[in-house]
């Protein structure tokens, strides 16, 4: 256990918008956190689940609506130099050069000219841009983008590095040169930084770096549990032992939606229209479950296993499980999925046979399929407008989401024929139905 002095203490956050329709939107629920000098953390969550909310106001960039953020004891109310952050898209001036967007960085700080220029030049130096000075972003590749980022992070030599998925716009090899070299200039304390707090959706990614891996909870955000990782740097991705702990993640993980999906179901006997559809297509559901079949020739299929034959990441995974989860198609449990007796059923049917099925499994267990179909009995040409249901679902979503949850039902009752919708009429119908 790290018993360093702490660097920052995230007390009781929430964190809510106002909706266009003047309601709240909870986004991040009571998180605590707290990190020690030498913590290297990995903040692990679906999309959508707050994370760059929560990282945005430990850098004093939004305020929270309840809670505080201690840095060094002291509250954060606003950008300060001991903490920098690094962002997804790099978020570097165009118009500016390699040099003067590093420079910004310590343009708040009333240093002088002559040492912001000292300083940049190290910092471009130190992440290996030297020769790039004068270079427009547009440019540089990718990975020679988020490089600058990184510069203009540590020009201020800040104790607490914030990186929003800061590899994820990468491709694969330049997303693992890069995550090296800055392992690297954390171990030689180059930066002389503190700590690391880096969001991350790749599972693989937050057990190489991470000393500590919070798993983080969706709809509102909120910590689910955290992983303490003892190997030391560097890590191989084919080491046993991180296989193991990318297992151990992928338990956490799906334990943890197995719940939320048993919730949900639990909650649906109540009130029924609002379960949020994972946005999935039918394709993609069959393509899976015929995965799953084959892999399950050896027994029940591992979910990292499959994850690497798929070649998905967890926020094209998991929708897909969830929906197979709710649609009773397979189950998924301690880090393993199986098919259920539906699932074999329905893929060892003929086309017209999948689709009858289908149409039953979508009646059954998504209450929004049959509540659509019943509006649509009950009227008497079987015609409703689209907007009538979004309207509908906006007391339970907001516009984008209702828009979703519609999108993707559409597509399923399509596929099912339970019902049609014409995208130039925006009418929903029972009688297109072939
Ligand atoms: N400025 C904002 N105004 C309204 N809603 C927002 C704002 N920023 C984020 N959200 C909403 O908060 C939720 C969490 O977003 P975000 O923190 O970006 O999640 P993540 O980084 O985990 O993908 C989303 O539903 C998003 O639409
Ligand atoms: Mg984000």
């Amino acid at each position: 256990m790290n018993s360093n002095p702490a660097l920052i203490d995230i007390k009781n956050i929430r964190k809510s918008f106002k909706k266009p329709d003047k309601q709240e939107l909870l986004v991040i629920d009571n998180v605590s956190l707290n990190m020690r000098e030498g913590d290297v953390v990995a903040l692990l969550g679906k999309s959508g689940s707050g994370k760059s909310t929560l990282l945005r106001i430990i850098a004093g960039l939004t305020p929270p609506s309840s809670g505080e953020v201690l840095y060094k004891g002291k509250p954060v109310n606003s950008p300060i130099p001991g903490i920098s952050m690094v962002f997804q898209n790099f978020a570097l001036m165009p118009w500016l050069t390699v040099l003067q967007n590093v420079e910004l960085g310590l343009e708040a700080q009333g240093i002088s000219q002559k040492e912001r220029r000292e300083r940049a030049l190290r910092a471009i130096d130190m992440i290996g841009m030297d020769g790039f000075e004068s270079a427009y972003p547009r440019e540089l590749s990718g990975g020679m983008k988020q490089r600058v980022g990184f510069a203009r992070a540590l020009v201020v030599k800040p104790d607490l590095l914030l990186m929003d998925e800061p590899f994820s716009a990468l491709d694969v090899l330049t997303a693992e040169n890069l995550r090296n070299d800055l392992l690297e200039l954390w171990h030689d304390q180059e930066t002389r930084l503190k700590g690391i707090l880096f969001v991350t959706h790749n599972i693989e990614e937050a057990v190489l770096v991470a000393d500590r891996i919070i798993v983080f909870g969706s709809n509102p955000g909120f910590i689910r549990g955290e992983l303490k990782i003892d190997l030391p740097h560097p890590r191989n991705s084919q080491d046993p032992a991180v296989l193991n702990l990318i297992d151990d993640v992928y338990t956490v993980m799906t334990s943890a939606e197995h719940e939320n999906i048993k919730a949900i179901a639990a909650k649906r006997k109540l009130v029924g229209l609002d379960y949020r559809l994972p946005e999935v297509g039918v394709a993609e559901l069959i393509g899976l479950l015929e995965e799953v079949e084959e892999l399950q020739q050896k027994g029940p299929v591992d979910l990292p296993d499959l994850a690497d034959v798929v070649r998905l990441d967890i926020d094209t995974l998991f929708p897909v499980l969830e929906a197979l989860s709710v649609l009773n198609l397979a189950k998924v449990s301690e880090g393993d999925i199986a098919m259920t007796s539906k699932g074999k059923e329905l893929l060892a049917a003929d086309i017209t046979d999948k689709k009858v099925i289908f149409a039953k499994l979508l009646l059954q267990h998504i209450p929004l399929a049959q509540h659509v179909l019943e509006v649509l009995q009950s009227r008497p040409h079987h015609r409703v407008s689209k907007t009538y249901f979004q309207n509908e679902l906006e007391g339970h979503f907001t516009e984008d989401e209702a828009e979703r949850v519609l999108t993707t039902l559409i597509n399923w009752a399509r596929y099912a024929e339970i019902f049609a919708y014409d995208y130039n009429t925006g009418m929903l119908s029972l009688e297109d139905v072939k």
